[in-house]
């Protein structure tokens, strides 16, 4: 393994780039939207200038980070990469045409990993004829600091793929657990009923947002309270997570909260809108 192409510069994407170029790997980080990419970009530089202030590495070491990555608009630069791993839109369609369009480009040694938060990989795979060769890599925001990547095989997936995906998140020096096909996985299956009783209580108003996460901070020992959590992972996706564990249970204890629904069509996704549960510059 020595070259990686991250399909998508958003929130997951950029991160993903980052850490797969600190773990010394050519690194193409793609996308179809221009703006999103050099936003991607901008989001890489700003975290590696971070850290030389912080002096967690020097400038010589920043920029080599950086000359790693290669931005590009030009899905056939992604023919010879060892492995893609997409971070898209959380939705089974787009990433199955992704899928596909990119089976028709990469070499046919190229591993395909999807950083989705809960989709079916075995649904994906079905959609390529590698399908030996799909692997879920579910990494967690922000990416470059939360330890954690969770792979998951599909009912195809290889062992060599799996041990393949295990290596490659040791070299991001992540580290990595086994979880089985399952809707949401495993940490999101545990942490979106949390977060979405969460919005339960604020809709029911039981307390108020501040409160909420105050509690959950000093009561429970949370970094960050559920609000400010869903913030931070956008609350587009968040209903798209919900929704997958809703539709695929079919268990009306999943149901999400219509308030989170609301806030979405309304536009407030979070951080990345600048407004979610709370307001940022
Ligand atoms: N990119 C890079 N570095 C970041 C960052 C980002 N977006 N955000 C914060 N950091 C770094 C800061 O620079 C800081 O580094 P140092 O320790 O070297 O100074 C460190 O993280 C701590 O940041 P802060 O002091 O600013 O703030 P904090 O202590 O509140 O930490 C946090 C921020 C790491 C996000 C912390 O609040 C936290 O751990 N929150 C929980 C995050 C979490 O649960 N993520 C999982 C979301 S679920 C998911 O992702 C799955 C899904 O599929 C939906």
């Amino acid at each position: 393994m020595k070259s990686i192409a991250i399909v998508g510069a958003g929130i997951m994407g950029n991160g993903i780039a980052q850490v797969a170029a600190e773990g010394n790997y050519k690194v193409f980080l793609y996308d179809v939207n221009a703006e999103g990419l050099e936003k991607g970009i901008a989001r890489i530089e700003k975290t590696l200038s971070r850290n030389v202030e912080k002096k967690k590495i020097d400038q010589s070491q920043s920029d080599e980070i950086h000359g790693r990555i290669t931005p590009t608009g030009n899905i056939n630069d992604l023919k010879d990469v060892d492995l893609v791993i997409e971070a898209i839109i959380e939705q089974i369609e787009p990433k199955k045409s992704l899928l596909t369009e990119l089976d028709g480009i990469c070499k046919p040694s190229t591993i395909f990993a999807s950083n989705t938060s809960g989709l079916s990989i075995t649904e994906m795979a079905s959609a390529v004829r590698r399908s030996d060769k799909v692997i879920g890599m579910h990494f967690f925001n922000p990416v470059p600091v939360m330890q954690l990547v969770e792979i998951i095989r599909g009912e195809q997936t290889s062992d060599e793929t799996f041990e393949i995906a295990h290596q490659v998140a040791e070299r991001f020096n992540k580290t990595a657990i086994s979880v089985k096909e399952a809707p949401l996985f495993a940490v999101n299956r545990i942490l979106t009923p949390m977060i979405n009783e969460a919005i339960f209580v604020l809709s029911e108003g039981i307390a108020s947002a501040e409160d909420i996460d105050k509690g959950m901070m000093l009561g429970a020992s949370h970094p960050i309270g559920p609000l400010a959590l869903t913030d931070l992972i956008g609350l587009d996706t968040m209903l798209f997570v919900a929704e997958t564990l809703y539709n695929e249970t079919n268990d009306s204890k999943y149901r999400p909260a219509p308030l989170l629904k609301k806030y979405v069509r309304a536009g407030r996704l979070g951080r990345k809108s600048g407004q979610g549960f709370f307001t940022y510059d």
